[in-house]
Formats: structure tokens, sequence, C-alpha cells
């Protein structure tokens, strides 16, 4: 029997998706699901060609060198890549594979999740009813803001974008994107394409952060790009959370600028702003955009299928770099 490919995963993965690994290679769990640094993440590659990590661990220009020679290949169990140096990979030699498609729906479900969250001042209503202090039903109680019927910007028009797109048209939402071009019609799903970001602030009654993170849209949101937003709008970041400014943010909240925020990606997380804690118009989740079943055991498998494709020669279905 020819010998298995050895692969490390950085972290424990769904049942399904350990079953499958450590049947088809060498497996180099992490049933302790520990924190790999990355002397220790290279330690544990030892002998490995290929490499499992997800956005937890910083793949930067030192903990690439710092792998073994024999690693050939990094699958991230993410689509997002900007914990990993691609240039650093690329000048290694590295190929690089992450997991588009298959958390689309999950990560646009959890961004309307985060507007109406928001907008509806979800999390302080549940606090007031987990806290006891639900007093009688009011004309006054807990009023949110309509969803239906608004007016959605949404940065960054990929996949994700595009299922936002999708899903707005059903609350009746008049949709505008800014993105690095226009979309062909067809998938523009009836959203209207600002070339000038701010054109599409103005209109931005609510706002979807559905962008990558790279140099151009880090702290993105600032200040001066809120001021041009309508007066009560409300922003969602399923993103990356060094998109936006926390500090602006968090004096729009409480200018009312910003009527409230729903927010599942946090700058430094799993740190974030403890300030947003004590904000009643914060609908704040911990990263689980692509986090169900279904999709976490998608993204491993296509991990799985990167790897194995690699190792047979064949054409790798998610190829970064
Ligand atoms: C990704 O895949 O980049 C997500 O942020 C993980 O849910």
């Amino acid at each position: 029997m020819p010998t298995l490919p050895r692969v490390l995963a950085t972290r424990l993965m769904p049942d399904a998706v350990e079953t499958r690994f450590r049947a088809e290679f060498d497996a180099v769990g992490n049933d302790a699901d520990d924190a790999l640094d990355a002397a220790a993440l290279a330690d544990r590659a030892r002998g490995c060609q290929g490499v499992i990590c997800t956005p937890t661990e910083k793949m930067d220009a030192a903990a690439i060198a710092a792998l073994p020679d024999s690693v050939e290949i990094l699958a991230t169990f993410s689509v997002g890549c900007d914990h990993i140096d691609l240039d650093a990979a690329k000048a290694r030699g590295l190929i690089v594979t992450n997991t588009p498609d298959v958390l689309t729906a999950a990560t646009a479900d959890i961004t309307i999740l985060c507007l109406l969250g928001a907008a509806r001042l979800g999390q302080a209503s549940e606090a007031t009813l987990r806290e006891g202090r639900w007093g009688r039903w009011s004309p006054t109680f807990q009023l949110g803001v309509d969803l239906s019927g608004k007016r959605l910007g949404i940065l960054g028009m990929g996949r994700i974008g595009q299922a936002v797109a999708k899903r707005a048209a059903g609350f009746d939402m008049t949709v505008f994107y800014h993105n690095r071009r226009k979309l062909d019609s067809s998938d523009e799903h009836g959203a209207t394409f600002c070339a000038d970001a701010a054109d599409m602030l103005r209109q931005s009654d609510f706002l979807a952060i559905t962008c990558p993170l790279t140099d151009e849209t880090r702290h993105w949101l600032n200040a001066e790009r809120i001021a041009l937003l309508p007066d009560g709008a409300v922003v969602a970041n399923t993103a990356r959370g060094p998109v936006v400014v926390d500090d602006d943010l968090i004096a729009a909240l409480d200018s009312g600028k910003v009527f409230a925020v729903g927010l599942d990606v946090f700058d430094g997380e799993p740190k974030f702003d403890p300030r947003y804690l004590d904000r009643p118009n914060a609908f704040l989740l911990p990263h689980i955009g692509s986090a169900t079943v279904e999709t976490r055991n998608a993204m491993g498998f296509r991990c799985l299928d990167n790897l194995a494709a690699h190792f047979a020669g064949h054409p790798l279905p998610s190829r970064v770099v």
C-alpha cells in the first residue's frame, strides 16, 4: 500500500472531517485543540507534506519560513487569507488553498442576522428578559428601526456580498454596492454599482461590510466615511474586524449618528473593544459567520479535497497561490 501523505491539522475539526482526515492521510491531528504558535506549529509539522491551518494561526513570513522544507501545501480552513502572507508563501513555492463558496450562504445569513439583530436591538432586548427586567408591554419599549423597504449599501460584492443582496431583495430593500469593479448584471441581484464609495454611503440606511481585509480595506470605515451615512444608519460587519475603526464607530453609536451595529468580527479577536459591551445598541457575535454543522463540514471537506488533489497531481478545487 502506498504511504499516505503526512498532514498536520492545527485545530480539531468537526467529527465527520476528522474521520475522513484520518482515513485519507497520515494525520497529525490536534485533539487537545491547543493554540500553536509558529514554533510549535513548525515542530508538529516535522515530516509533513501538508498543513491545514485556520485564521487563528498567523502564517506571516516568519511562520512560513519556519515550516519544515517538506511542507508543500497549506490548506486554510477559511475563505479569508488575511492571516497568511501570500507573497512569502509564493516566494517559498508553498501552495495555498482556501474554502470559498461553501460558506457563502451561512455567512450571508449571519450578515442578515447582524443587520436585523442590530436594527431591532436584539441583544439588549434578550438581556432585559434574561435579567428579569421585563416589565409590562409598552408602546415605547425597545423601539428599533425597520429593515424592510430601506436602502442597503454593501461594501465588497464578492460571493458573500452577492448572497446578502439576494436576501435583501426579500426584505424589499434597495441595494447599492461598492466593489473594486462593477459586476455583470446577472451577479448584481438588482443592486446598483457605486464606483465612488461616498455615493453608496450617502444612500446606506443600512451598511453591510462583506469585503476581504486588505491594505485598501483596513480601517476603511472611519469617522470621515461614517459622517457620509444617513443619520441613524445601521452597520453590520461580518468580514474582518480591522475594516472598522472601533473608536470612530463607538463615537458614532454614542452620538446617535449610527443607530446600532451588528458585529460578528473584531479587531484583535478574540479580544475586542470592551466598550461595545456597554452599548445596548451593539449586537455582538463571536465570529460565527460560517459556524453551522453543514458549512463547517463542507469547509473541512474542501481542505481535504484540495490536499487530496495536490497529492494526486490533479487540479486543485480552490488554489489561492
Ligand atoms: C472565513 O472563512 O474566512 C471565515 O471568517 C471563517 O468563518
